[in-house]
């Protein structure tokens, strides 16, 4: 499929995940099925002004990575050029703004979801970014701050700019991550009201929730976030779903646990190869959250886990998994 210039498998997209979506965990979702674009999390302006070397590891070998999207979040336009321009040696696909983050910290600094009330800021922003960017732009919003009331204004602004898609998340920033507030209704709004493609994203968990996305907002394609933690099936699950109508059914057995963190640790191992970083400290912290997300609908997998949350090292990981499986 085609998502403005950029030419896709599929159009299911893994979403930026702060923290989450690494360079691991991003091989090991396209591994089950993330074939159409993948994201590399939210990259704060501040820190190229501060640091840039401390961004770097985050762009490790994104090169290889193609097609992939990395997300830039910032308040002002002189962070934001100045991370443009460091951003414009780095081989990818394409440039994402981000004003929906609704943390604490991103409001406070007048960033991400902050600028869904500053509106005529954003639109400054987006200007600097595509007039120093070597590569094409998109944005990622929710529906407005405390109430769904910009986001049209800001998808014809995208349009006038030239943005190549925009994302938006059916949620207000003030409804943070609430269940059963997604508003798909205002997605399909904005797919009839711009010429840009619109990506639907929020609450998708199985392939029904993506079909009736597609369906009912009409969106060219659809972002899946917190539903492939510990599911990265849901991809190839969504796929197969869309194309025939048939559901896959899967349960997480030990074997299946077991064969599943094998692919992750190799997806981990192919990413540090030749890189100068802490491998056993990164190697845990990978390992350890998505085990407890991959056990999480395990029967007789609270004591494992249980054990994991308290770990602090990979070899105790190691003892733990082996105590695990082998019993
Ligand atoms: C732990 C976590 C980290 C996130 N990090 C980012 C981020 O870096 N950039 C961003 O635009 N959205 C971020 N989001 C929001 C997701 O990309 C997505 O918009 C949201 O979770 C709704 O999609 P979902 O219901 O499929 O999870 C994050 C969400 C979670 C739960």
């Amino acid at each position: 499929m085609q998502l403005g210039k950029l030419k896709l498998e599929n159009n299911l997209i893994l979403a930026p995940l702060l923290n989450i979506s690494t360079g691991p965990y991003r091989k090991f979702c396209r591994h089950f099925g993330a074939i159409g674009l993948v994201s590399v999390p939210m990259l704060y302006s501040k820190r190229f002004a501060g640091k840039p070397e401390s961004v770097e590891h985050e762009l490790f070998k994104i090169e290889k990575e193609k097609p992939i999207s990395v997300q830039l979040i910032g308040p002002d336009t002189e962070s934001v050029k100045m991370s443009v321009e460091f951003l414009n040696s780095y081989d990818f696909n394409i440039l994402d703004f981000n004003a929906g983050c609704p943390s604490r910290r991103a409001i406070n600094s007048k960033e991400g979801g902050y600028l869904l009330k500053d509106i005529d800021l954003l639109k400054v922003i987006l200007n600097t970014i595509i007039k120093y960017s070597n590569k094409p732009v998109s944005l990622k919003l929710r529906t407005g701050f405390y109430k769904s009331n910009g986001y049209l204004e800001i998808g014809k602004i995208a349009e006038d700019l030239g943005l190549e898609f925009i994302t938006l998340h059916g949620r207000t920033v003030t409804k943070r991550f609430q269940s059963t507030t997604i508003e798909l209704e205002t997605i399909k709004k904005l797919k009839e009201s711009v010429s840009i493609p619109v990506v639907g994203n929020g609450d998708i968990f199985d392939p029904e929730s993506a079909k009736k996305m597609l369906d009912y907002t009409g969106a060219d394609a659809i972002m899946i976030g917190r539903g492939s933690m510990g599911n990265p099936q849901i991809f190839s699950a969504i796929e197969k779903y869309l194309k025939t109508g048939k559901k896959e059914t899967y349960k997480v057995q030990k074997d299946s646990l077991k064969n599943m963190i094998e692919i992750y640790e190799n997806c981990i191992d192919t990413f540090l190869s030749g890189i100068d970083y802490p491998h056993d400290d990164f190697k845990f912290v990978e390992l350890k959250k998505n085990s407890l997300w991959l056990s999480k609908f395990m029967k007789n997998a609270t004591v494992f886990r249980n054990n994991i949350s308290r770990i602090k090292t990979l070899y105790e990981f190691k003892r733990e998994l082996d105590n695990f499986l082998s019993n």
